[in-house]
């Protein structure tokens, strides 16, 4: 009933108690709760006795209906959990899956108390600042090509933030979203499989959005940015995560249609990677050198100072000096 109403107020200018009520079969008591309920969870609407409800300003949370309003996707964010405070999305999404939750199903949060990221690291969550989403894929693919699925994730998370903010947001392989050498966003990608089939992944991200550079100095080597520090401007998560729901789908459709390889010419255009000298390490084997290029699969080459080539499924990468 909360959707239904909240529905009517943004069509209509203003709208009377007694109107809604007619429209959607209830009393205009039950209108009046459900409006307060609305100003409570931060919607701004006023109200006067000559004419009725006007609906001023949407919430700041990211609730269910503010990422439905005008989100156009088929399958992603078709189902929206919202939670005020959680342990991590990623074990709620992930609980889910394992009860059959469907494809596309998004949980998020406003903060996160144990949020992770990548080989169990910490992965910094504060309240209504920043983007902490998970996101249920049912794939019909290997385990084994489970590395790629961060490397779509990344392109539909660059272009959506390009999209919505002018910054030039860069993809650091695997999993990093930078603005410069400063990392904006994160993905991490957890799976349950059986040996030759997926039964699940939950995609989470995390996205530094509107919290300032004092609240940034305790991530670990001041390494990291938010893109209010970046452009000086505050910017609508919801808009960002709607973004992000488009993007993701168009490329995630077409991963599946046509495997990465359909995908890489995009890669490479939004990657810093390439042209670094880098250190990989965390992965089967430690390397420095050259990166040259990614291949079909979405494993890094690179070129050793004794000019041998190396190929890379998965680690983390380290710049040594400049970026290219
Ligand atoms: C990384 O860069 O290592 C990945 C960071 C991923 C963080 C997101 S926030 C939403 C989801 N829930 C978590 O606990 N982690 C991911």
């Amino acid at each position: 009933m909360r959707e239904l109403i909240l529905e009517t107020l943004r069509q209509e200018k203003h709208i009377s108690g007694q109107e809604i009520g007619k429209r959607l079969r209830i009393s205009r008591t039950a209108v009046w709760k459900n409006v307060n309920e609305l100003r409570k969870i931060g919607y701004q609407i006023e109200s006067s006795p000559k004419i009725g409800y006007t609906f001023i300003k949407s919430t700041n949370l990211l609730l269910s209906e503010e990422i439905k309003f005008g989100l156009d996707t088929q399958i992603m964010g078709k189902k929206v959990v919202h939670y005020n405070t959680v342990s991590s999305t990623q074990d709620i999404a992930g609980e889910m899956a394992r009860c059959g939750a469907e494809e596309g199903t998004l949980v998020i949060a406003e903060m996160q108390e144990k949020g992770r990221g990548r080989k169990g690291r910490n992965w910094v969550s504060l309240s209504e600042s920043g983007i902490y989403f998970s996101l249920i894929l049912r794939p019909n693919l290997l385990p084994s090509q489970v590395t790629q699925i961060p490397l779509v994730a990344g392109i539909a998370l660059t272009r959506a933030i390009r999209k919505i903010v002018p910054l030039r947001t860069t993809i650091k392989w695997p999993n990093d979203i930078l603005i410069g050498k400063k990392k904006v966003g994160g993905i991490l990608t957890e799976m349950s499989s059986e040996i030759d089939r997926i039964n699940f992944i939950v995609l989470g991200i995390g996205l530094n959005v509107n919290m300032p550079a004092s609240l940034l100095r305790g991530v670990p080597n001041g390494t990291a940015t938010s893109l209010i520090e970046e452009c000086g401007e505050h910017t609508s998560r919801a808009k960002l995560v709607q973004s992000f729901l488009r993007e993701f789908e168009l490329t995630y459709n077409k991963y599946l249609n046509s495997g990465f390889s359909s995908l890489k010419d995009e890669w490479k255009t939004l990657n810093n990677t390439i042209g670094a000298r880098v250190k990989v390490s965390g992965g089967e084997k430690e390397i420095e050198g050259m990166v040259i290029d990614i291949n079909d699969n979405g494993f890094l080459l690179i070129k050793k100072d004794d000019s041998e080539v190396g190929m890379i499924v998965t680690g983390d990468v380290s710049f040594c000096g400049r970026l290219p």
